[in-house]
């Protein structure tokens, strides 16, 4: 099994250990995999080109890690607990030996509608087994799988099948979160319309609405499984051949997709998950995230599963039926590590603590916190009466370039320290840089946050675009890996992420590009031009705020307001719907027509007495306008 870290002089030594010889401490740590060929080199690297490899020539495939390698040892043991959106629908409970199975007869499938090693397939699911089930079949057969999160747009499934040129796409009729019924079969139907290369579509019954079902081209799941066998050996995949591609929103343009390779990923999700949550034989671990996001695919699939863990998979939402329901979850199925984030805490926080109050949560051993910057009140409310004063908080900073953790406290053995991430995990080499590139030494400091050697689970191209690649991660700073965050070292040394310095918003910890709601609400009819900028909101941690302008003056605000949230909701999906839309006639612009973003956030937080030089804009006049008309 995976080395685990037993205290605080032992993480020392290995951190600089990690260090001094990264490539002698990955290898003593991937030994403990199961590999069908060793690698004949461990690292290959160049920043400039934005080329890594990892455990190179190595031959393995990540399900004989996750499911096989478990059979003999543990295959009666609950790999994944299901808990349905319904509190009075059965759990279900997937042994080894049962997801093998299912994750085989499932590969046959693929198989029998033609899916090879290399093909891309989109899966989009509601919170299901299956969800887990697919994800694992592809990789089994070697094909690429490429999840998009059920809360996404027609057009944003078209726009990812599109960019990888995905083969088939798995389904569900619908999908059920607190009182609503969601289709998914009748969304993807609208996304194929745009999508020629999708020739095969597979559905799971969840809601059993009514749903269209193509000849030809439409199959039900459940029949389809009835047709095949359940035995089906592992594609032998080369360390570096791609596992999965995960869209994610950049400052500029349409998301893109990062891409994780078999064997770095692999070890890198694996390490992490056993040392940050110290995870124990039999122990349940419950991550609250939708598979959809990287953290559902590095800790409720992969992390969990290779390590022999039992992982929770929660269909439902935090507050239905009602705000005490993860809370009930966790006593139903004596949750010991729970891995939720920040905006789902200080929604709960919110109820009040009667629903907390009354509820068995004495399982609990560790808390997680992940996806944004999680503020002290939070921090300490999650302490008190989660955590009861007695389990260490691990605030882990990531992201989905990362693969898994890179900053974060090892439970019960790094000292905590409210809203901050600590200290880097063994392998991790962070720096902080002013604007220039320059490093920035010492403690009590803060700049931009670069990594500047590369760890297993390192992005290893943006799918069909590597020169974006460069651009995005490893051009602002020369050899370095930059991350977009901001970040404070303090006189200990301990890390605290302030959160992103490009156009990157993070709302409820979903990452959305201000670009891309632009682009979206500028689709509007009658919309001319649109500026948009996060703000700070006490439960989502960032708002949405949308400056617009229009081609004439409205009648009707208000419903101008709700035909472009429509028009957002179609393009990009309900996540991306501005809080705040304010009508304006000009934005403040540069002599060379850029916008300037920093006197839209001022005015936006709230911010309007100190709005700061003013006197390089075109027309400093539109300035005073916006404030006015502030909402
Ligand atoms: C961005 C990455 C990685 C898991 C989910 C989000 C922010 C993430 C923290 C944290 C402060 C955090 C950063 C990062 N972020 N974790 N513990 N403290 N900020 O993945 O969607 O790729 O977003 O989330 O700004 O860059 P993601």
């Amino acid at each position: 099994m995976i080395p685990q870290i037993s205290s605080f002089q032992q993480y020392q030594e290995v951190y600089n250990h990690s260090v001094n010889d990264p490539e002698g401490f990955w290898a003593e740590v991937a030994q403990n995999f199961q590999w069908r060929k060793p690698w004949k080199k461990t690292l290959e690297w160049d920043f400039a080109t934005a080329n890594t490899k990892w455990f190179v020539g190595g031959k393995m495939n990540i399900t004989e890690n996750a499911l096989d390698r478990h059979l003999a040892t543990r295959g009666d043991q609950a790999a994944i607990i299901w808990e349905s959106n319904d509190p009075e629908e059965e759990s279900i409970t997937l042994t080894y030996k049962m997801l093998h199975q299912k994750v085989c007869q499932f590969a046959n499938v693929l198989k029998k509608h033609g899916a090879k090693k290399g093909d891309r397939i989109c899966i989009y699911m509601p919170m299901i087994p299956e969800l887990a089930i697919a994800v694992l079949a592809c990789a089994r057969i070697g094909a690429i799988h490429s999840v998009v999160f059920g809360g996404f747009s027609a057009q944003s499934i078209a726009d990812r099948i599109n960019d990888a040129q995905c083969n088939i796409v798995i389904t569900s009729d619908g999908s059920f979160r607190g009182n609503k019924e969601i289709g998914l079969k009748n969304t993807v139907d609208d996304a194929l319309i745009q999508c020629p290369s999708v020739k095969k579509v597979i559905v799971s019954t969840r809601t059993r609405t009514p749903v269209s079902m193509l000849k030809g081209r439409d199959v039900w799941w459940e029949n389809e499984v009835k047709t095949v066998s359940s035995d089906c050996p592992a594609e032998e995949m080369d360390s570096e051949d791609m596992l999965f591609i995960l869209y994610t929103s950049g400052s500029t343009g349409k998301p893109k997709g990062v891409v994780h390779t078999c064997g770095g990923y692999m070890v890198y999700a694996t390490y992490t998950f056993a040392n940050v949550f110290q995870y124990q034989p039999e122990q349940v671990h419950f991550c609250t995230a939708d598979i959809g996001w990287i953290t559902g695919h590095s800790y409720i699939v992969y992390g969990p599963l290779c390590h022999g863990a039992t992982s929770l998979m929660f269909e439902g939402i935090p507050t239905y039926p009602d705000a005490g329901r993860f809370w009930d979850v966790i006593d139903k199925h004596k949750v010991n590590i729970l891995y939720t984030a920040p905006t789902a805490i200080r929604s709960l926080m919110s109820f009040g603590n009667q629903f907390v109050d009354n509820k068995d949560l004495s399982s609990l051993k560790t808390l997680g916190s992940v996806g944004e910057p999680i503020n002290e009140e939070a921090w300490n409310w999650y302490n008190e009466n989660i955590g009861k004063g007695k389990c260490p908080i691990v605030d882990t900073w990531w992201q989905t370039e990362t693969g898994g953790i890179m900053i974060s406290p090892i439970a019960g053995i790094t000292k905590t320290k409210p809203a901050y991430a600590t200290l880097p995990l063994p392998g991790v080499q962070p720096i902080l840089v002013d604007e220039n590139g320059n490093e920035i030494l010492g403690n009590g400091v803060s700049g931009n946050l670069c990594i500047k050697f590369p760890w297993p689970g390192i992005i290893r191209t943006t799918y069909g675009d590597h020169e974006r690649c460069i651009q995005t991660y490893f051009s602002t700073y020369k050899n370095l890996y930059f991350t977009g965050d901001g970040c404070l070292r303090d006189e200990d040394g301990y890390y605290r992420i302030t959160g992103r310095v490009d156009d990157v918003m993070n709302v409820s910890g979903h990452r959305i590009g201000t670009a891309e709601v632009e682009n979206a609400i500028n689709m509007h009819l009658g919309v001319i031009e649109s500026a948009v900028v996060g703000y700070p909101h006490d439960i989502k941690g960032q708002g949405i705020y949308a400056y617009v302008i229009c081609d004439k003056d409205l009648e009707d605000k208000d419903l101008a307001r709700k035909d472009i949230l429509a028009t957002v909701t179609r393009a990009i999906g309900p996540i991306a719907k501005p809080d705040k839309i304010q009508f304006v006639s000009g934005l403040p612009k540069t002599r060379s027509g850029k916008i300037m973003r920093r006197i839209l956030r001022k005015i936006a937080e709230g911010e309007t007495a100190n709005i700061g030089d003013t006197s390089t804009l075109l027309d400093p006049s539109v300035v005073e306008e916006i404030i006015g008309g502030a909402l």
